[in-house]
């Protein structure tokens, strides 16, 4: 499926995750692809107050499981939202699966999931050191560690957080400035 969005239309598609999940259990999480985005963007808006761009990039960073089916759902997702999010969205959207390999293979008893513990083999494992340089050179390397934290904290079944109406206003206004 080759998709083109902008602001509305991505929108539209976020609204549709609802009762969409990335995999059926137990490789998929247990909460559905808009609850977790949802979570996920939450999460990080009461980390990083600030940083819209991070919180707007936890909103949207498994889109890729619900576009097609590339298993690398990182790049794209990258690619559908790096023309509505801009670069730095779609690279930290790109980076949240490095991060999870590199937070597996530096923290010991970094708590995955049992999904994201399944899918880890098929990410390519734990980093090498070699990897794990590469990816701390990236300028958005701590960033996408912090999604990554984000993103494993998102999978609470019945977590109450702003729904997708609180974010449209201000996905509108950071597309603009894109
Ligand atoms: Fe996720």
């Amino acid at each position: 499926m080759h998709v083109v969005f902008d602001a509305e239309s991505l929108l539209g598609f976020l609204a549709g995750l609802d009762g969409v999940y990335d995999a059926p259990p137990p490789l998929g999480d247990p909460v559905d692809l808009l609850a977790h985005g949802l979570q996920c963007a939450a999460v990080l808006r009461d980390e990083r107050p600030d940083d819209l761009g991070l919180q707007l990039a936890g909103l949207v960073h498994d889109i890729g499981h619900a576009v097609g089916d590339d298993p690398d759902h990182a790049r794209v997702g990258a690619d559908v939202v790096r023309p509505v999010l801009g670069a730095r969205v779609a690279g930290l959207v790109a980076l949240h699966v490095p991060a999870k390999r590199y937070l597996a293979s530096t923290e010991p008893d970094y708590g995955l999931s049992e999904a994201s513990r399944l899918s880890l083999a098929r990410q390519g494992s734990a980093m090498t050191g070699e990897e794990q340089e590469r990816f701390l050179a990236h300028p958005a390397a701590a960033d996408a560690v912090t999604l990554r934290r984000a993103d494993e904290a998102a999978k609470i079944v019945g977590r109450r957080v702003p729904g997708l109406d609180v974010w449209a206003p201000r996905l509108r206004t950071y597309a603009s400035g894109v």
